[in-house]
């Protein structure tokens, strides 16, 4: 039988089919426009999305026996706010994770509900891209628009209700929302009275493996697939390319350098960083994880290359540097403002220390670390919890490069291991349709006969030691900078 993962990411939506036994049969990928209305604004149109998963969908099974798909899953953008009136038209465009207009009320639910209570009710404190905040931005800006909103839900949920009609999301991806009881696994009457919301215009939750329903008829017979296909709940992003990358059960870790970046640790038991730099969400193999999250990895690299100096040729623009460890220019990371762990929407990128000798390559190195150095911050904060990491798995866009992959093993010190197949979200949302489908009787049984690693990446240790020197500098940059802002 064919599983199908459907990962709705920021930029594109990738599908992959994946037969039972683990072969990616094959991918297909499918992008749509971002919009950013405002600086730190970040919208997208939810009907554009499932234009293309429909193409997609189609293009994906063109020249396989469509009726042997067993089962759709999903790997979602997540904290995304996604509004359907009555009649299950779009509201208004989709609000992304990485849009930062509702920095007042991520300050009024932090200091005036507070974040002792908010880490009671939730595990978490607000953020500007969690949905809580957008939907009390929304109440307050667009209150005519509000006044229709019956359904409020994340983005891969839409797709998975255009699918099979049924208001689903799961736990990992609603611990995002900032209105779920992480630990119970339960939406939180607290957060719904502050949000002033009903539980009717919240989804039913499920855990990411199981069947949320039947493919809808009229959809299957457009798609020429049999009409028992099961549709399988899925994960939000990060959880979803941890299962793809085996890190599932206890203690394991996973980087995503994708749009954004996320050092990602998943855990059998509970927990809350005190002071909630990290994100305490629910997995999807039905335990939890910590999370940190920055919010311009991959794209900070994009932005340089093709924004700024026009060119699509990443390797060769990373060809020509050849002083690791020794670059006199520091990069910001701060595009989009920043999540974890500073959790500031203001903050802007920029550059520091560039003199008459600096170089183009000088430059994009300094993006490479920027990086880095971002997602080492995250680190440092899991490490300040007591938690031992020595290695990693590694997925994403910016996990292709070797250059940039021997810069974060040096500057985090950690052991990196590749895996075969580096499509992290697509292949772990395909794996959880198939767990879904019980072609496996769980996600661990699943990962343990998928997942392989291909080469592991060694820190070299020279480089460990200039580069530790380095981000004992670069933090010093954000308190001294932050004000500016
Ligand atoms: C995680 C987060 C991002 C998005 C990217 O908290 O906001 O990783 O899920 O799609």
């Amino acid at each position: 039988m064919y599983y199908i993962g459907v990962d709705l990411g920021t930029s594109a939506v990738k599908l992959l089919l994946m037969e039972g036994g683990g072969k990616v049969e094959k991918i297909v990928s499918k992008e749509y426009s971002l919009s950013f209305p405002h600086p730190g604004w970040s919208e997208q149109k939810p009907e554009d999305w499932w234009t293309q998963v429909m193409a997609g969908l189609k293009e994906l099974t063109a020249d396989f026996d469509k009726s042997k798909v067993a089962g759709i899953s999903f790997s979602g953008q997540m904290h995304g706010l996604v509004t359907l009136d009555k009649d299950d038209n779009v509201i208004r465009p989709a609000i992304l994770w990485n849009d930062g207009r509702s920095s007042k009320e991520t300050e009024y639910l932090n200091n005036v509900i507070g974040k002792d209570n908010l880490s009671k009710y939730t595990a978490n404190i607000a953020f500007t891209g969690f949905t809580a905040p957008k939907i009390l931005w929304m109440q307050e800006n667009e209150p005519d628009k509000w006044a229709r909103v019956a359904k409020v839900m994340l983005p891969k949920d839409y797709i998975a209700y255009k699918l099979s009609g049924v208001f689903c999301t799961e736990y990992s991806d609603a611990s995002g929302m900032l209105l779920l009881d992480v630990k119970n696994r339960c939406w939180s009457h607290e957060m719904m009275g502050i949000c002033k919301l009903r539980e009717d215009q919240l989804p039913r939750l499920f855990e990411s493996y199981e069947v949320v329903g039947p493919i809808r008829p009229d959809v299957a017979a457009e798609l020429g697939f049999g009409r028992d296909v099961k549709i399988v709940a899925g994960a939000g992003d990060n959880a979803a390319a941890a299962v793809g990358t085996g890190t599932v059960g206890e203690g394991k870790c996973n980087l995503s350098v994708g749009t954004s970046g996320t050092i990602f640790i998943s855990s059998e038991k509970f927990s809350v960083d005190p002071v909630n730099a990290l994100h305490s969400f629910d997995h999807s193999d039905g335990g939890y994880h910590l999370m940190g999250c920055m919010l311009s990895a991959a794209s900070s690299n994009k932005w340089w290359m093709d924004d700024i100096l026009k060119t699509k040729d990443y390797p060769g623009e990373q060809a020509g540097i050849k002083n690791l460890g020794e670059n006199h220019v520091f990069y910001l990371p701060y595009l989009m403002g920043e999540r974890s762990p500073h959790n500031n929407p203001n903050v802007r990128a920029m550059f520091i220390g560039m003199s008459m000798d600096t170089t183009r390559e000088d430059m994009t190195q300094a993006v490479l670390e920027g990086v880095a150095f971002g997602l080492r911050d995250s680190l440092d904060v899991a490490r300040s919890l007591g938690i031992k990491i020595e290695r990693s798995k590694i997925s994403g866009g910016g996990a292709k490069s070797p250059l940039w992959l021997k810069i974060i093993a040096a500057v985090l010190n950690l052991k990196l291991d590749i895996l075969e197949n580096e499509e992290g979200p697509g292949l772990g949302a395909a794996i959880l349709a198939a767990v879904g489908c019980k072609e496996y009787a769980s996600v661990k049984e699943a990962c343990d006969k998928l997942v392989k690693v291909k080469t592991t990446i060694e820190p070299d240790k020279e480089l460990v030691a200039k580069y530790e020197m380095r981000y004992q500098e670069f933090k010093k940059l954000y308190p001294t900078v932050k004000d500016l802002f």
